[in-house]
Order: C-alpha cells, then sequence, then structure tokens
C-alpha cells in the first residue's frame, strides 16, 4: 500500500479506466465515464499506481464551473487486489485538499441505493448521505446524495 503512488490524472488514463472498470464493479458502467471526464476534468482527478505503473485506483472529479463553491466526484474505483487497504481514503483526501485550495467548501457524489459498498465508503470518510431519491437521474433511476462539508 505504501508503494502505490498518487498523481494527476491526464487524458490518455481514459483508455486504462476503461479497460478495467466494468471488471472493477463487477457490472457494466464504463459508459458512464466517458472520454470526456478525461479530457476536460483530468486536473481534477487523480491516479494511483502500482511502483510498475499498474493501475491501482483513480477518482474522477470536478470544481463544479457553475457552482463554484462545489466540488463533485464522478467516479471512485480501486482495484480489488488493493482493496481495504485505505487507498480511497488517501485518493479521497488529496482530492478534498485540492478542491478547499481552488476555494470549495462542500463537495458531493450520487450513487445507487444498491451501492451498500459505497454508501459504507462515504459514510467512513464523513458524508452525509440522503435517503433514495426516487427516478433522480430519469425514470427508474433512484440515487441517494453524498455531502460533506470541506
Ligand atoms: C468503494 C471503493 C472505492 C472503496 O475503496 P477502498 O480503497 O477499499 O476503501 P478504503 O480502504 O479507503 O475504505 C475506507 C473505509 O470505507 C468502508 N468500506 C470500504 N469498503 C467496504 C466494504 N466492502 N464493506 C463495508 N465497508 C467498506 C470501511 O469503513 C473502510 O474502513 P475500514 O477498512 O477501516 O473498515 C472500492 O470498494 C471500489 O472500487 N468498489 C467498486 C467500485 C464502486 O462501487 N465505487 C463507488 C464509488 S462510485
Amino acid at each position: 500500500m505504501s508503494a502505490i503512488t498518487i498523481r494527476q490524472a491526464q487524458p490518455a488514463d481514459f483508455e486504462r479506466i476503461n479497460a478495467v472498470i466494468d471488471e472493477w464493479w463487477g457490472w457494466p458502467v464504463a459508459h458512464m465515464v466517458q472520454r470526456l471526464f478525461l479530457d476536460h476534468f483530468f486536473a481534477t482527478s487523480l491516479i494511483a499506481e502500482e511502483p510498475g505503473g499498474a493501475l491501482a485506483g483513480f477518482v474522477v472529479g470536478f470544481h463544479s464551473p457553475s457552482v463554484p463553491d462545489h466540488a463533485y466526484i464522478h467516479f471512485t474505483g480501486v482495484a480489488p487486489e488493493h482493496r481495504r487497504a485505505g487507498l480511497a481514503h488517501d485518493l479521497y483526501n488529496q482530492f478534498f485538499a485540492a478542491a478547499r485550495g481552488a476555494g470549495c467548501t462542500t463537495v458531493r457524489a450520487i450513487t445507487s441505493p444498491l451501492n451498500e459498498v459505497s454508501i459504507a465508503f462515504h459514510r467512513s470518510v464523513g458524508f452525509s448521505v440522503s435517503e433514495p431519491i426516487p427516478d433522480y437521474d430519469g425514470p427508474g433511476l433512484e440515487r441517494v446524495i453524498f455531502s460533506r462539508e470541506l
């Protein structure tokens, strides 16, 4: 775990995330992390790598251009073999520090109410969790909102 390094993302990291994301989640989610997120939000996104360069984890997020005091985390993943070692926690802390430095005071994210691991992880790093909101992302797409002060 201590040998893993965290760096700013680059647009080319899109391919590496795209190649593993469905396997890491265990269901199809690649269509939700399109190339645009790395092309336009790489400067606020983070990549965790093993010493040999293999992808160990990532955070895709941004400082909202429309709501300047809000940061938003779109997707976070950690490779199955690196889970429960604090890597997502470290990635989030680095994202929070940069967002604070940019003047953000709140960070938000969302997930499906079925994603119990995501809910447990976000609670553990201090997010409040809303009640499930029916049709949040369109018909049948129920979501919970995570919110945390920075
Ligand atoms: C959610 C995810 C990013 C967590 O990454 P991680 O590096 O394992 O998380 P951490 O080791 O930093 O965990 C911090 C805390 O979160 C909670 N947590 C993490 N994984 C958990 C699990 N499987 N079950 C219950 N609680 C969990 C625990 O409180 C944990 O602290 P502890 O290990 O001391 O008990 C990872 O499990 C993952 O990639 N899952 C698949 C993708 C996904 O669902 N992402 C959700 C965000 S879009």
